[in-house]
């Protein structure tokens, strides 16, 4: 397809440019062979889903230093848990947070495929997809708003958002490389982050620019088009 040699591309500026967060392994623990927890995992993802890497990472670490597995959360008082959470909002988030870990306490062990994590409370899409990929080595595609925008100007995407977006999914999966789906999802969030940003994205500095459909029309910024609210 027109993307070959872009996921390689990307996971080559991921090794070199990995942003150093509490809820990741190190290149150096995966080469030993150490697989991400999908507590720590599923934890991050669940906090993300709700405000800032910074912020998130305050709450991560207070959250592993109380309850440090599935188990010892599955096990809380449930007003220790919404006291901890308060300031992440959307106290819903933290009800599922409780169900979930309740659930996979009493199953034993989390599931460990992108369709059986669905099953569980407050687990859709996106985070089924990024627990498979990082903690479980699945291809699976984790495809959030950073994502949605990044591929949206790979693709200078310029359909019904609806359709646009489906079409991002299906693209993304096919991409996942077999042996790191982990690190491709993890080095899709950092160009999102990191370079291609809503505002202002640093094409320069870009590992995947040549492929960038938007940034050949010069006109980056103007995607993602989202239908008018
Ligand atoms: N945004 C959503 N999930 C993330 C993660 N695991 N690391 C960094 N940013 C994220």
């Amino acid at each position: 397809t027109r993307f070959d040699g872009l996921p390689a591309a990307l996971l080559d500026w991921y090794a070199r440019h990995a942003r150093d967060l509490p809820w990741r392994i190190g290149p150096g623990e995966r080469a030993r062979g150490v697989t991400p927890d999908p507590y720590r995992v599923w934890l991050a993802e669940i906090m993300l889903q709700q405000t800032t890497v910074p912020h998130a990472a305050r709450y991560f670490h207070a959250f592993t230093e109380t309850w440090p597995t599935v188990e010892d959360l599955a096990g809380a008082d449930d007003g220790d848990v919404m006291a901890a959470w308060a300031g992440l909002g959307y106290y819903a988030r933290a009800r599922n947070l409780l169900k979930c870990a309740r659930a996979v306490a009493e199953a034993g062990a989390w599931p460990k495929t992108e369709d059986a994590l669905r099953s569980l409370p407050g687990i859709g899409a996106y985070t089924a997809g990024a627990v498979a990929a990082l903690a479980f080595g699945e291809r699976a595609p984790a495809v959030d708003g950073n994502v949605d925008r990044v591929f949206a100007r790979l693709l200078a995407a310029k359909g019904p958002w609806k359709e646009e977006k489906a079409r991002i999914a299906a693209l993304v999966r096919a991409l996942v490389p077999a042996d790191r789906p982990g690190e491709f999802a993890e080095a899709l969030m950092d160009l999102g982050a990191t370079i291609c940003t809503p505002k202002r994205p640093n094409c320069l500095l870009c590992p995947v620019r040549d492929w960038c459909a938007a940034h050949g029309e010069g006109e980056v910024e103007r995607y993602p088009v989202k239908p008018e609210k």
